[in-house]
């Protein structure tokens, strides 16, 4: 099945044609210079630029395909979590696709397609634990097969990705900084006993990263002197960290890896049937976090299912390629599909064919 996949619910505008699980091609127009500006994504910038890209990167998408509309044969969308606006943008435009052509639309968990986006590089696993940590989740999954994909825990504040970005903040990096913290890190070693990993003395699966933040502010507080480069610095080829901002990029990194470590170690021993390890999202670009749970995965027997970095973070490839499936299973929308802001629920709300 030939499924268009189209990403809008944040600061990417993304169109993709994925068949029979292969990505065909992808056309992806980042806002983040845009939005690096104010510091974070401003939503109703977004939703404009959105609505600007939409329809010349389908242009753009078919002419390096060589498909042509007729070949298209359903439409898959992002439906949520993301921002209202900017999802309404994409559904809006995957609407009028399917009922002007009169094909299936499907409205996709963005979740469930970051964990699963694995699949157009290896075979999908199952029964496994997956584990996504993206910009505004940090969520833990037991996950039985495509269709049937269970949280087990969530942040209780800030996500990873919250944590690393306001953490760059503070240090003066441009945003979003996740990947600025995990560049300069990389050529000191850790100082483990810097921060406290937070959020392990329980016995539960959930995460909360609030704290970590606050106790990197207070540290940075006492020592003014870290925060030394200007944002056009740190983008300079060639720019080396001063060694003790290194040490501190080093070190809140591997917090942030090895709590994630303890957690999803505890998620797979509530999981032993579990054959596999899924870890996605933008954090699971990151080096450290990479690293780790290649070494998790590697002692518990497990297999890791890990996209290379460009599949990490948000893609329109995932979503035609999660779309592709739900729609084999029967899985698909009416023109009442809503979008779901961040925050809330997504419900499993697919037509009569579900075939659940
Ligand atoms: O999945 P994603 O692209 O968008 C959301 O759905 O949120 O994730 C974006 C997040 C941002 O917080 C960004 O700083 C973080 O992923 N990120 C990284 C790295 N690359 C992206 N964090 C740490 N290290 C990286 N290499
Ligand atoms: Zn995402």
């Amino acid at each position: 099945m030939l499924c268009l996949g189209i990403e809008s619910s944040c600061d990417e505008t993304a169109m993709a044609l994925v068949q029979d699980g292969v990505l065909l091609g992808q056309r992806i127009v980042s806002q983040v210079d845009m939005h690096a500006v104010f510091g974070g994504v401003v939503p109703e910038l977004a939703s404009r630029e959105h609505l600007r890209w939409l329809y010349p990167l389908l242009d753009d998408l078919l002419e390096a395909t060589g498909a042509v509309m007729a070949d298209i044969q359903c439409v898959a969308v992002a439906r949520g979590p993301g921002l209202l606006g900017s999802l309404l943008t994409g559904l809006g435009f995957a609407k009028g696709l399917a009922y002007g052509r009169g094909i299936p639309l499907i409205g996709v968990n963005h979740l469930m397609a970051h964990l699963l986006a694995v699949g157009m590089e290896r075979e999908l696993i199952f029964p496994a634990v997956g584990l996504l940590v993206s910009g505004g989740h940090t969520h833990l999954y037991a996950m039985r097969s495509p269709l049937d994909i269970q949280l087990l825990g969530r942040t209780l504040d800030d996500a990873a990705g919250e944590a690393f970005d306001k953490v760059a903040k503070l240090l003066n990096f441009p945003y979003p900084g996740g990947r600025h913290l995990d560049a300069l890190g990389q050529g000191a070693a850790p100082d483990t006993t810097l921060f406290p990993c937070p959020y392990l003395r329980n016995t539960n699966l959930d995460f909360s990263f609030s704290g970590l933040k606050t106790a990197v502010s207070y540290y940075v507080q006492e020592h003014p002197d870290l925060v030394r480069a200007s944002m056009d610095t740190i983008l300079a080829p060639g720019y080396e960290p001063e060694p003790d901002l290194a040490r501190l990029c080093s070190s809140f990194t591997w917090t942030v890896a090895e709590t994630l470590r303890v957690k999803t170690a505890r998620a797979l021993g509530q999981c032993p049937d579990a054959k596999g390890l899924y870890v996605a999202g933008g954090v699971a670009a990151n080096t450290v976090v990479r690293e780790v749970m290649g070494e998790l995965a590697a002692q518990r027997g497990v297999t890791l299912l890990l996209p290379s970095p460009g599949l990490c973070t948000d893609n329109a490839a995932m979503i035609g390629f999660y779309g592709e499936i739900l729609g084999e299973a029967g899985c698909v929308h009416d023109l009442e599909l809503e979008a779901i802001p961040r925050g809330k629920p997504i419900p499993w709300d697919y037509g009569e064919l579900t075939g659940r």
